[in-house]
C-alpha cells in the first residue's frame, strides 16, 4: 500500500522534517488500524532513514567498554566506546560471571519451562531472593521475569479502585502501566517537589495511598530526595515504593541502593529493582516485608502467570552479587569516572552534579540532535540521543552512561567531541 496516499492531510510529512514524525502520527491517529500501522511503517521509512541508522544499531561483540558495531553488512564492523549501556560495573562480560553462567548451564540446563508456583522455583531462585532481601535490608524478596513486570505486578497488586497513587511526573512507564492495570486514581507531583507531594498527601482520601518514586531517575540520573519523601509518607500514613532500577549496585554501601544511600531503608515499604542495569541481564525484583512479598507472590499477575527466569540468568545475578560483596574496585572505579566526567564537563562550562553514572546533556535548539548523534557515531562514541516520543519535542538530550571500565582518555574523547558539537 502507498501509505502517504492513505494519510489525511494532517498526517502527511511536514516539510520541515524535524517534527514530522510527531505531527504525522497525530494526524494518523484517526485511521483504521491497518491503515494506521501502514502509515506508521511508511513514515518510519520515508522520514527517518538517516536517524534510524542510530537506533537498533547492530552490535557484533560482547558489551563492555568497547563494542563492535556493524553499520553496513558489506563492510567490517567498527569499534566504538560504549557510553550507551547500563552495564555500570562491567558485569556484562565479567570473567567470574561468565564462569558462573557456564557452570549453571552444566548443572541446571537452560530453563525451567514454567511459572514459579508450579515447576519454576529452583533452589537458585530461593537463594537469589534471600540475597536480594539481605542487600536491601528487607525481610523477603520476589523475583520477576522483567523489571517492567516487577513494577506492573507490584502496583497492580497493591492498589485497587478507591485507592490513590501519587507519583513523580518522571516516573517510569512500567509504574504508570501498573496503575492503569489497577484502575486506581492517580495524582502526579512535579519532579522531586516534596512540598507538592505533601500538599497532595494532605488531601483527604477514602482508600489507601501509595507513593511511587525512582531512587535514581532513569533519564537524567538525578536522585529523589528520599529522606524528605519518606518522612512525608510516614506523616501521611502512605506506603512508599522506590524503583531502584538504577541505584542497585551503584549507590549506598556495597551498591545496596538509593534507599540505603539516603539512610531510609526502614522507612520504605517496597524496593523494586531490575537485573537489566548493573547485572546486565534481564529480570526484576521487589523487596519488602514478609506480608508484602507473600501478597505479591499471589496477587501480582506478572509473577503468577509468567515463566520463571532461567538458571543462567539467576546464576549471572548471583555471581554479580558476589562481585559486589567481594570486590569493591569496580564500584570505586565507577565513581572515579563519575568524578572525572564532572571535572571535564566543568572545563567546557557544563555544570553536572554527578549524582549517578547517568549524565544527561540537554541539546540546545541551535544544534540538530540527529546530526549531532551521527557525529558521535562517526567518531566512534556510542551514546544515546533521546528524542520524541521518549521526551517532548524541544527537550532532546544526549544520555551518557558511565561504567567502571571507561578510562580517563575515553572521557576526554567524549567531552572533546561534545564541546565541538555544542559549539555548532
Ligand atoms: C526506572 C526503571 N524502572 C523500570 C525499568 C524496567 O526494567 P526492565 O527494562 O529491566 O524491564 C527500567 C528500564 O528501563 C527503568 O529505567
Amino acid at each position: 500500500m502507498n501509505t502517504t496516499q492513505t494519510l489525511p492531510t494532517t498526517a502527511r510529512r511536514p516539510d520541515n522534517g524535524a517534527d514530522c514524525l510527531q505531527a504525522a502520527l497525530a494526524g494518523a491517529r484517526e485511521l483504521p488500524l491497518r491503515a494506521r500501522m501502514a502509515a506508521f511503517s511508511g513514515l518510519l521509512r520515508d522520514t527517518v532513514p538517516e536517524r534510524a541508522r542510530l537506533y537498533r544499531r547492530t552490535v557484533v561483540s560482547a558489551t563492555g567498554r568497547e563494542v563492535r558495531v556493524q553499520d553496513d553488512p558489506a563492510r567490517p564492523p567498527r569499534t566504538m566506546i560504549m557510553f550507551g549501556s547500563n552495564n555500570y560495573l562491567g558485569l556484562a562480560n565479567h570473567p567470574y560471571v561468565r564462569d558462573a553462567v557456564r557452570r549453571a548451564v552444566d548443572r541446571w540446563g537452560v530453563g525451567v519451562a514454567g511459572p514459579p508456583h508450579l515447576n519454576g522455583t529452583l533452589r537458585l531462585h530461593r537463594e537469589l531472593e534471600a540475597r536480594l532481601a539481605a542487600l536491601k535490608r528487607q525481610e523477603d524478596a520476589v523475583v520477576f521475569p522483567t523489571g517492567y513486570g516487577a513494577n506492573l505486578g507490584l502496583v497492580s497488586a497493591l492498589v485497587r479502585r478507591g485507592d490513590r497513587v501519587v507519583h513523580d511526573e518522571k516516573h517510569h512507564a512500567s509504574f504508570i502501566d501498573g496503575l492503569r492495570l489497577a484502575g486506581a486514581a492517580s495524582r502526579v507531583f512535579p519532579h522531586n517537589d516534596v512540598a507538592a507531594l505533601g500538599d497532595l498527601l494532605d488531601q483527604p482520601s477514602t482508600g489507601d495511598t501509595l507513593v511511587g518514586v525512582e531512587g535514581v531517575y532513569s533519564m537524567d540520573g538525578d536522585l529523589a530526595p528520599l529522606a524528605a519523601i519518606a518522612t512525608a509518607c510516614r506523616t501521611a500514613g502512605a506506603l512508599l515504593v522506590v524503583d531502584d532500577a538504577h541505584g542497585t549496585g551503584v549507590l549506598g554501601p556495597g551498591g545496596s541502593g538509593a534507599a540505603a544511600h539516603a539512610g531510609v531503608e526502614h522507612l520504605v515499604d517496597a524496593i523494586m529493582g531490575t537485573f537489566s542495569k548493573t547485572f546486565s541481564v534481564v529480570g526484576g525484583f521487589v523487596a519488602g516485608d514478609h506480608a508484602l512479598v507473600d501478597w505479591l507472590r499471589f496477587y501480582a499477575r506478572s509473577y503468577m502467570f509468567s515463566a520463571s527466569l532461567p538458571p543462567t540468568v539467576i546464576a549471572a545475578v548471583l555471581a554479580g552479587l558476589d562481585v559486589l560483596e567481594r570486590d569493591p574496585e569496580p564500584l570505586e572505579r565507577l565513581w572515579a569516572n563519575v568524578a572525572c566526567l564532572r571535572d571535564r564537563l566543568a572545563t567546557i562550562g557544563i555544570d553536572w552534579k554527578g549524582e549517578s553514572p547517568i549524565c544527561s546533556i540537554p541539546v540546545p535548539s541551535s544544534v540538530d540532535v540527529h546530526a549531532a548523534a551521527a557525529r558521535f557515531h562517526e567518531v566512534g562514541l556510542f551514546i544515546n540521543a533521546i528524542v520524541y516520543p521518549a521526551v517532548p519535542t524541544g527537550q532532546e538530550r544526549f544520555r551518557i552512561s558511565l561504567n567502571a571500565e571507561h578510562t580517563a582518555a575515553d572521557i576526554d574523547r567524549l567531552v572533546g567531541t561534545l564541546a565541538t558539537i555544542l559549539e555548532g
